[in-house]
């Protein structure tokens, strides 16, 4: 496919994000795509950058690109499969040993249009690896965020995060029996069961992160905020791996509208470093490609019967996600975990440049939004 050119990370860059110097952050699916752009970038910008994969060479050789191409980053592997609830466990653990704190968990890795297959704790693939499994990590790692003084949950959603509301069937063992694996047509025009159980995951992401802002702010809890993203339509592996199984037509023409997986990334690396960033902000394009801008969220992603649906959902499958005593300081509520962990304070928070008539500009130049074709 021929190269596209990237044209915000530059800005985005500058104007929107912080020295990151002494802060830990962690992203998942961080082989290709988006995932891969954040943990690079967050890197050059001075943070620990923790990768959570499943193991696989694709996660070796990713790490050794990052390695050569920020050669002053600090990069730090860790299994984690999110098609397997034991291994998202032992990813926390396995973090709660070696740090005593987290600045940042950036929920990016996902998967699209997979046929209707249950994973091996017998959840829908998708629904696991995009939602499920994210909400378990978030809420083993919250004690970690609880102790930064600037935490922050970030979730990568997409353009799909339209369209139904949830139903619970999505979020119960029902892997394997939600809706087949539709017909060529349907898949080639982004439609049908494939795409309605990406809709609902991609959905949850949202009301997984509303409900979360909404808990934070009911508990008093200010050091910590729930944050959205999404790439719009960004040219990854993720077609490519959704077309390998029959669940899209990645010739069909649909791919020149992408724009490049770096401009994609901007939403989460805004979500994770922006200094502005406020509780519940969601950052992404308004339509396929452009600029990450703040975006009001549709009533779809607020609405409480979908946010109890998911919470619900989330917690019969991996169990209550507990926040802590309200209005308690930290030091108060969260045991101490262990001598070994990154003792580095946290970095004062510098804007490197501020141009916000620039971001305006940019923000009124992205076109309309096409959610029958969104990703
Ligand atoms: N690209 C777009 O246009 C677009 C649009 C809307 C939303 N998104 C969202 O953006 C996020 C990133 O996608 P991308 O476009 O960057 O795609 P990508 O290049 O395919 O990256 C997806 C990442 O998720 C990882 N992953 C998949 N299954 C996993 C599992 N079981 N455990 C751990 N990691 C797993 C992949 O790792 P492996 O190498 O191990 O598979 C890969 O690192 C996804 O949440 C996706 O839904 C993308």
């Amino acid at each position: 496919m021929q190269k596209i050119e990237t044209k915000h990370l530059q800005t985005v860059i500058a104007d929107h994000t912080q020295d990151m110097s002494g802060r830990v952050v962690a992203i998942t699916g961080t082989t290709s795509g988006t995932g891969y752009v954040c943990a690079r970038e967050l890197a050059k910008l001075g943070a620990t950058v923790l990768l959570l994969n499943r193991d696989s060479d694709r996660s070796v050789s990713a790490r050794q690109r990052l390695e050569s191409e920020v050669p002053d980053g600090t990069f730090v592997a860790i299994t984690c499969d999110l098609q397997n609830f034991a291994s998202v466990r032992a990813a926390a653990q396995e973090i709660g040993r070696r740090y005593d704190r987290l600045d940042a968990l950036c929920n990016n890795a996902g998967v699209m249009a997979l046929p209707d297959q249950a994973t091996a704790d017998g959840y829908d693939v998708q629904m696991q690896t995009n939602s499920i499994a994210p909400f378990l990590l978030t809420k083993e790692l919250f004690g970690l965020l609880r102790r930064s003084d600037d935490g922050r949950v970030v979730n990568q959603s997409s353009l799909a995060r339209r369209g139904a509301g949830h139903d619970p069937m999505y979020f119960g063992r029902n892997g394997g029996d939600l809706g087949g694996d539709g017909s060529p047509e349907d898949n080639a025009a982004l439609r049908g069961p494939r795409w309605q159980r990406y809709h609902q995951s991609k959905l949850a992401n949202c009301t997984f992160t509303y409900g979360l802002q909404q808990r934070l702010d009911e508990r008093g809890i200010t050091t910590v905020k729930a944050l959205l993203a999404h790439p719009g339509f960004a040219a990854t592996s993720l077609q490519t791996n959704s077309a390998s199984t029959g669940g899209m037509d990645v010739d069909s023409g649909l791919m020149s509208q992408a724009q490049s997986a770096e401009d994609g990334a901007l939403g989460i690396i805004r979500a994770c470093a922006d200094p502005g960033a406020r509780p519940g902000d969601f950052f992404g394009p308004e339509g396929y490609t452009g600029f990450p801008g703040r975006l009001p969220p549709e009533d779809l992603l607020t609405d409480p019967e979908n946010i109890r649906i998911c919470w619900e959902g989330c917690e019969a499958a991996v169990g209550a996600f507990e926040l802590g005593v309200s209005r308690c300081p930290t030091a108060a509520v969260i045991p101490p975990i262990g001598p070994d962990s990154l003792r580095a304070p946290v970095a004062t928070v510098t804007v490197r440049r501020s141009n916000t008539v620039a971001r305006r500009v940019v923000d009124v130049a992205v076109g309309p939004v096409d959610v029958e074709r969104g990703s």
